[in-house]
């Protein structure tokens, strides 16, 4: 199913987190929202083209979702993208920002703002096999290719070969001396350039991201931008997303009334993918975060921790971790 309006979709989403923003976390992310655009782990081109139904699957709820693919060489993301398409994503997105070494050594990720012709023949070669949207994530710069003539010579030449939507993590990457975490914390972040890309190309449709914490906060920055995406805040605190709907998008929320409502909507699913095999851990992590800051909030992540590897029953662990917490007043 191609989204028509991705474009108001855009407005919210979930950043793509390797990890984090599997289809298990997409599905329980849905229940909360059903307008924010959801992104899936990035997944490199070459293992897709190997492995490729493994990293394909997803539930339809997901929708809309998009792939995030990382790569270099355009013929096999174009061949990628069209795979993508195929199993019903709405848009596919190249990772031009993440700083990890695997990353560095398979030459993608933030390297490649250093390559932007690269870049735009990538987007070029996609694009002219998929009808969904091909869209790029990135940096404000990478190592010494910074400041505002490099970022903008940049978007300038992505967006002539076709590209017209831009999801920018607002600070520089670099590729020696910092971790993947402390290029997610340093150096500081410049959401003014991102605005300043927003005035200067009316045209394009630009998302903002880096250390979003709140909805209000992703309220304050659409003033300025097209569409706000957050990753750590959301993991850490799902619960956000239950006004998302009313706050961001104009329409009635979605979500279940309270946490607990939430998790019972949940137990279906887990349910069904305990039967099919799915470790009970790799569930019911993406909860953890769910009641942070409510008396029995820790007792309900430690229940989960310890007993996710044995449990048989999922959905009675996840229940007997719920019986730990009070759950007090709505939001
Ligand atoms: C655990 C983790 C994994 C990430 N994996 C990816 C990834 O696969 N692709 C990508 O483009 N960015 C990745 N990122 C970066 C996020 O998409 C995002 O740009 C970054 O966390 C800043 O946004 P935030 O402050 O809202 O978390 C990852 C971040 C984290 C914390």
């Amino acid at each position: 199913m191609i989204c028509k309006d991705l474009n108001f979709h855009r407005r919210l989403s979930v950043a793509p987190m390797l990890d984090f923003t599997d289809r298990h976390e997409r599905f329980f992310l849905r229940l909360l929202s059903k307008n924010v655009l959801l992104y899936t782990e990035m997944i490199v081109a070459n293992a897709l083209l190997h492995a490729g139904p493994r990293f394909l699957q997803h539930d339809p709820v997901e929708n809309p979702v998009a792939l995030q693919l990382g790569g270099s060489d355009p013929k096999m993301l174009a061949e990628c993208a069209k795979i993508v398409e195929g199993a019903g994503f709405d848009e596919v997105n190249l990772n031009c920002g993440c700083p990890s070494e695997r990353v560095q050594s398979g030459s993608f990720g933030a390297m490649l703002m250093k390559q932007k012709d690269l870049v735009a023949e990538c987007v070029q070669s996609m694009k002219k096999e998929v009808q969904i949207p091909v869209t790029v994530k990135t940096r404000i710069g990478v190592d010494d290719f910074t400041g505002w003539e490099f970022f903008e010579d940049f978007i300038r030449t992505v967006h002539s070969a076709g590209c017209d939507t831009f999801i920018i993590h607002a600070r520089t990457a670099r590729l020696r001396g910092y971790s993947p975490k402390e290029n997610r914390e340093k150096p500081a972040i410049h959401y003014e350039t991102v605005y300043k890309l927003k005035e200067v190309f009316p045209q394009l449709n630009i998302s903002v991201n880096g250390d979003i914490r709140t909805i209000d906060q992703a309220k304050e920055h659409l003033k300025h931008v097209d569409g706000v995406m957050m990753g750590r805040a959301v993991y850490a605190n799902p619960w956000m997303l239950a006004t998302a709907d009313s706050e961001i998008y104009g329409g009635k929320d979605f979500a279940p009334q309270t946490r607990k409502a939430l998790l019972e909507a949940f137990l279906p699913y887990v349910q069904k993918a305990q039967a099919e095999g799915c470790p009970l851990s790799v569930l019911t992590k993406h909860l953890y975060g769910i009641f942070t800051g409510f008396p029995g909030g820790r007792k309900f992540r430690q229940i989960l921790s310890e007993g996710a590897p044995k449990a048989l029953d999922g959905a009675a662990l996840i229940r007997t971790a719920m019986d730990a917490v009070e759950e007090i007043g709505f939001p």
